[in-house]
């Protein structure tokens, strides 16, 4: 069984899609979820699905060892940002080298980067007069969204389209390839193939 932690500092409705998509999967489990924000609505989710979620503090987090033991007590495998805000540590990458995969709202490297995240990158998409966004799932390594690109997909964008329409159709999308792009790279599975 390949256990995954998720990691969220939100709301938390990937988190709980995963959740969802992976339950009763005979060879994937989702046994953790782990946020940087105590109300954040993700825990509120978790404990109705049934999942341990805990809370720890940004100096946490950039220092590394708490989150790995806990991690380790968990036996995980992968680490899964899903709407996680705060920078991944180096001890963290070096713990999990290639197996921390990210999502992003947007069609890396445009709209990437710090600052550019949640509504802002909607924002930024429409402002630019963008005629398509999409999303971004990749490896994360020491730099905000830079890390090799696993899959993307895109939706069009209307000239009359609203950052929230646009994040609209983006989530969508995240809800529709999140949890298969996961298990085919937990399944080492070629990607090539997904459309
Ligand atoms: C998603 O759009 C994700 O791509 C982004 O933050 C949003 C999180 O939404 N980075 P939710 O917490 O999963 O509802």
């Amino acid at each position: 069984m390949t256990r995954i932690a998720l990691f969220a500092s939100g709301s938390g409705s990937n988190a709980e899609n995963i959740v969802r998509y992976f339950s009763g999967h005979e060879d994937i489990s989702v046994p953790l979820i782990i946020s940087n924000k105590r109300d954040a609505y993700v825990h509120e989710r978790a404990d109705r699905l049934g999942i341990p979620s805990f809370t720890f503090s940004k100096a946490e987090f950039d220092e590394g060892s708490a989150i790995i033991d806990m991690l380790r007590s968990y036996d995980i495998d992968y680490i899964v940002l899903a709407g996680f805000l705060l920078k991944v540590s180096q001890s963290l990458l070096d713990t999990y080298p290639g197996r921390i995969i990210n999502i992003h709202p947007a069609l890396l490297p445009k709209f990437g980067g710090k600052g550019m995240y949640g509504g802002r990158v909607h924002q930024a998409v429409v402002e630019a007069g963008e005629k398509e966004s999409g999303i971004t799932i990749h490896y994360i390594d020491e730099n905000y969204d830079e890390g090799d690109i696993i899959f993307q997909v895109t939706c069009e964008v209307l000239p009359e389209d609203t950052p929230e329409d646009v994040a609209q159709k983006v989530h969508a999308l995240e809800y529709a390839h999140f949890p298969r792009v996961i298990e085919a790279v937990v399944k080492g599975e070629d990607l090539s193939k997904f459309g």
